[in-house]
Order: C-alpha cells, then sequence, then structure tokens
C-alpha cells in the first residue's frame, strides 16, 4: 500500500487484515459447500438447484479473490492453507452428508445468512474509515443478499413442486 493510502486509512490495517481473512476462510469454505453439493444433490428440480449452487460457487470464489487482492494491497498475506480455514471461519462449514435437495439448501441459506451478519459487521466497521474496503465489502454484501433470496425462491419453488 502506498503513503498517502496508508494515511487515509482510519482504522488499524492488522485488524482489518485479520477480519478480512476471516471472510476469506468463509469463502473458500462456501466455494467448497456450493461445489461439492451441486455434485451429489438429488431430488425434485435437481437441474435449477444445480445450476444455482454452481452459480453461487463462482461467486464466491470471486469474493475468495477481491478479499486476497485487498489483503495483499493492505500489506498483508492471505491465509496460506486450507489447515486454517476452519479455525479462521466466522460461519464454518457444513458437509452436506444427506444429499437431499432441501436439505442442501437449507444448509446453503444458512451459511448466507451468517455471510450477510459477516459482511453487515464488516461494513460498520470500516464505515468512513477505509472506503475502499467498505465499496468492496458493499458490493460482496450485495451478492450474499442475492444469493439468500435465490435459496429462500428455490425453496418456495419446490415445497410448490411437492404439493402438487
Ligand atoms: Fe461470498
Ligand atoms: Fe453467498
Amino acid at each position: 500500500m502506498g503513503t498517502r493510502a496508508r494515511e487515509i486509512l482510519g482504522i488499524d490495517p492488522a485488524q482489518l487484515i485479520e477480519e478480512l481473512n476471516k471472510a476469506f476462510a468463509d469463502e473458500w469454505l462456501a466455494y467448497y459447500q456450493y461445489w461439492v453439493g451441486a455434485r451429489v444433490v438429488t431430488g425434485p428440480m435437481r437441474g435449477a438447484v444445480e445450476a444455482e449452487l454452481n452459480q453461487h460457487a463462482a461467486d464466491e470464489l470471486r469474493h475468495a479473490e477481491i478479499l486476497a487482492r485487498r489483503i495483499i494491497q493492505l500489506g498483508g498475506e492471505p491465509l496460506l492453507s486450507p489447515d486454517q480455514w476452519s479455525s479462521a471461519t466466522n460461519c464454518g462449514y457444513e458437509s452436506p452428508t444427506d444429499p437431499d435437495v432441501s436439505v442442501i439448501l437449507e444448509q446453503n441459506v444458512k451459511g448466507e445468512r451468517c455471510a450477510i451478519d459477516t459482511y453487515s459487521r464488516l461494513l460498520k466497521l470500516v464505515e468512513a474509515k477505509d472506503p475502499v474496503t467498505y465499496g468492496m465489502v458493499l458490493s460482496i454484501l450485495q451478492d450474499e443478499i442475492e444469493h439468500e433470496d435465490d435459496l429462500e425462491s428455490l425453496l418456495r419453488d419446490l415445497e410448490t413442486a411437492r404439493k402438487k
């Protein structure tokens, strides 16, 4: 990070890097949960659900990239080993041991709600202190809000389909 960029930062970069790394761990775990879920999912509307899970997986991976870039820009280092993900994560990981479509969607909705909480909290942390991170977190939060909505509508469609 350049000199002036450091001067306008109203927050301790080490604290910010730690928070961003926790979100970075969340994104990798969310990526994998979606990725593997898309492969094992079974039940009605499987095709539509698989496509949505794959789309979300791609978004979470993109979020991980955005976070890594900002961590490096702040002079930090993204977590270098997957071993660190489970201790750094805010939102954890739920193995899709039951491949039923509703169970997988419910697990992922839970993850998205945690992501929304995490990024809302991060947004408040950097508000008026780091406009660059603020803009970045806001764009990720918008995606997570869309993800929750996508999954909730799939669950509603599924319920309707099962009643028929
Ligand atoms: Fe994400
Ligand atoms: Fe998401």
